[in-house]
């Protein structure tokens, strides 16, 4: 069987590696002040035992998640104060003043919290370890901040509730993807029982709120019905009057939100033109907990920009966690995407620097100034071509020959959550695309970039397919990656390049069963 878990050693040897190999001063910081120390030595004995902040995880098959990505789990970059994304989720917070805000809830949780509670199908490709970072067969780092959405509406503790949290998938490295990012997830919910022992009818109700949201004067497409039987269905104990006001109310709520997001990065972006009016629009999606769906796209510098999805919360969510007599409505965004167009910050990895140049250009109580990169250090670029393992040597390859490459998720569908251009979630599939659940020794191209952070973490800024074909007789798949080597803070050396380069080669082999070209 292929293995992407990576051994005990390997772990605990990259994590040194790379970190140290940018900024090793605070590595022993951080292992201090968060207890992280502890995951590495866990690592390292053989009972498979992961202590994450004094929680205890017993590891097994599934376990995919390398210590690199354990590291980040104490960051919390949204609590940091003056960090952009700190200023950015609390910008948006103030937009949503009577919404109770949770921002410090447990990043590891079950998949019935992440999948299940969600109405995931059990062979939805998202629940894929290729895209899912997972601890054991039940336990995996949240891939979104959906995941708290049944227990929050359990605990019925507001009308409204903001979370935002660091999540975690498994996916491209460019400049614009990284495994962990932070997310803002929102709902608003509405009793029907308080409606009828107040005589009033629901729909009313909620018309009268959406009056209460601030009125902005920019334009809106809006060219769809509420719901569409086929495309966009409304839920059975739904009537149209509710869909229809809640769906106003979502809309409202979150364009007044966007709007003053992106007024602020006007004001901050040296390249957008000035006079041109925000637009913006909202498009049919489909998300397995949400019905009827939209995203709210925006169109920034040019281009049609997605910033949010959001709809109709599934009603068996509310049943389920025991508030059967609430509806209502959910959004989730990614805060990076908004952070890097507020600020006009270039790369992900950004956010993760711990360098003063970086830090100290955001301040909370400030207006927002763009991002001024404080130098451009020189990129290293290295080729590698291999071979993929041939059907005979393969257990699950397809019929004909060569292996099946499984592409990252983002380049199958498009979301959200994530920063642009190539934004992505592994949530909007519809089951239809779905591949199987469980561990697939096929090859998969996420499996490659896990790769390329275990020897770089963050040196690594782009890792992209330059080249593929299939051998005319003997139907073998070839593959070129190119691999940018880059360091936001120093000029990295030929040496510890190739030392990198060279280190990626032979995990391919290793791990992946591939023969180098
Ligand atoms: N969880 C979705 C994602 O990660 C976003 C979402 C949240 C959509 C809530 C609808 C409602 O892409």
């Amino acid at each position: 069987m292929r293995s992407t878990t990576n051994s005990e050693d390997a772990n605990t040897t990259r994590f040194n590696g790379c970190l140290s190999a940018i900024e090793p001063k605070f590595l022993t910081a951080d292992t201090e002040a968060s207890g992280v120390a502890m995951v590495t030595a866990a690592f390292r004995t053989p009972a498979k035992e992961v202590i994450i902040e004094g929680r205890t995880y017993q590891a097994d098959e599934w376990m995919n998640t390398p210590s690199a990505i354990l590291e980040a789990l104490p960051r919390r970059l949204h609590l940091q104060p003056d960090h952009p994304l700190t200023i950015t989720r609390k910008l948006i917070e103030s937009r949503f003043p009577d919404y109770k805000t949770h921002n410090d809830l447990f990043p590891i949780v079950t998949t019935a919290q992440n999948f299940d509670s969600l109405g995931f199908p059990l062979d939805h490709i998202g629940r894929s370890r290729a895209d899912t970072y997972y601890l054991n067969q039940s336990t995996v780092l949240r891939t979104h901040t959906s995941a708290h959405q049944a227990d929050t509406f359990r605990k019925n503790e507001s009308e409204g509730y903001l979370i935002s949290a660091d999540v975690y998938r498994r996916d491209a490295i460019d400049r614009s993807h990284y495994p962990v990012f932070h997310q803002m997830e929102g709902a608003r919910t509405w009793d029907r029982q308080q409606a009828e022992r107040e005589g009033k009818i629901l729909a009313q109700i909620i018309w009268d709120d959406v009056t209460k949201i601030p009125k902005h004067d920019i334009a809106v497409e809006d060219p769809n019905p509420t719901f569409h039987a086929e495309r966009n269905p409304l839920q059975a104990g739904h009537s149209p009057e509710e869909a229809d006001a809640m769906a106003a109310h979502l809309k409202r709520s979150l364009e007044d939100m966007v709007v003053t997001i992106f007024n602020a990065a006007k004001g901050a972006s040296d390249t957008a033109t000035p006079d041109e009016p925000l637009k913006v629009r909202w498009v049919e999606a489909y998300f397995p907990f949400t019905s009827p769906s939209w995203e709210l796209e925006v169109f920034w510098q040019g281009d049609w920009l997605e910033v949010l999805g959001s709809g109709i919360v599934s009603q068996p969510i509310l049943n389920h966690a025991s508030v059967p007599n609430r509806i209502g409505w959910a959004f989730g965004l990614g805060l990076e995407r908004i952070a890097m167009l507020l600020y006009s910050i270039p790369d992900i990895r950004l956010f993760w620097s711990k360098d003063k140049r970086f830090l100290s250009q955001f301040h909370e109580h400030e207006p927002i100034r763009p991002f001024v990169p404080f130098s451009k250090y020189p990129a290293c670029f290295k080729d590698v071509s291999f071979w993929l393992r041939t059907s005979s040597s393969s257990s699950s390859s397809a019929a004909g020959g060569a292996t099946p490459i499984h592409p990252p998720a983002q380049q199958q569908t498009q979301s959200s959550s994530i920063p642009p251009p190539a934004s992505s979630s592994t949530m909007p599939i519809p089951p239809a695309a779905a591949a199987p659940a469980a561990a697939t020794p096929a090859f998969h191209e996420n499996d490659v970039m896990e790769i390329a952070r275990e020897v770089g973490g963050d040196l690594v800024e782009d890792v992209r397919l330059t080249d593929e074909f299939v051998h005319p007789k003997t139907g073998r798949r070839s593959l070129c990656y190119r691999v940018n080597y880059r360091s936001l803070e120093r000029t990295l050396t030929n040496e510890e390049t190739n030392e990198m380069h060279d280190r990626l080669r032979g995990l391919l082999v290793d791990r992946l069963g591939v023969q180098l070209r």
